[in-house]
């Protein structure tokens, strides 16, 4: 059973503040934590048969390129699970959904809807440098990791890495450890993925702005 779902005021305080200041903020206990063992549950049921190998671009211009990423990837949707039940992915989504009108009220960000995929990464699998959008090229505008591995220790490796620009030295360090959160700027800092030496699953998530427009017409995921 999932009980609630509530995001507080004061944490959606505290994540736009720091958006504000340096573009970025980690959190701990980031969902009420049987919503985070669901999600890992599901995750890992899912991973075996619904998975796909992760794309680059989307969709007309997707590209599968094992040299820059090699993680499965699946998005997330709030069917229900049958019998009016929904599944933890649709809770999670509902969760988001109240952080982007969260953010909107705090810092008119404009932002437009929110999509995500579960990623798993398996012995050996990596996501390389990168950023998820490109300045004024992509709607992108705030991406969220969410992560789902209990007892994550240092030799499983997998940590995100976060750079400032086009800084060689790390920003931030980031363990994938259950039920911890990062947010940020999606065109202001790149990142990867280190080789995972074991099982790792997180959902990660983009809040876009609208870019349609009469001559071009901006595709889902
Ligand atoms: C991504 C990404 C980071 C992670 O999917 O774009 O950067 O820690 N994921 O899973
Ligand atoms: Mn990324």
């Amino acid at each position: 059973m999932i009980e609630n779902t509530y995001l507080s005021e004061l944490l959606i305080d505290e994540i736009a503040d720091a958006l504000q200041q340096c573009g970025y903020i980690q959190l701990q206990e980031f969902l009420p934590e049987s919503l985070a063992t669901q999600l890992q549950q599901e995750a890992k049921s899912l991973s075996s048969s619904a998975f796909k190998p992760a794309g680059i671009g989307r969709q007309n211009d997707l590209q599968l390129n094992t040299q820059i990423r090699s993680d499965s990837t699946l998005w997330l949707d709030d069917k229900d699970a049958g019998e009016g039940k929904a599944k933890a992915q649709a809770h999670y989504l509902q969760f988001m959904e109240q952080l982007r009108i969260g953010l909107n009220r705090r810092l008119f960000m404009g932002l437009f809807d929110f999509e995500c995929h579960f990623s798993h990464y398996g012995d050996g699998d990596f996501y390389k440098r990168h950023l998820d959008a490109f300045k004024g090229r992509s709607n992108r505008i705030l991406s969220t990791v969410f992560y789902l591995n209990d007892n994550w220790q240092k030799s499983a490796g997998g940590e995100l890495v976060l750079y400032a620009d086009e800084q060689e030295a790390p920003l931030l360090v980031v363990a994938p450890l259950f039920n911890s959160c990062i947010i940020f700027l999606s065109d202001v800092f790149p990142h990867e993925v280190l080789r995972s030496n074991s099982d790792r699953f997180s959902i990660a998530g983009w809040y876009r702005v609208n870019s349609h427009c009469a001559t071009h017409l901006d595709p889902n995921q």
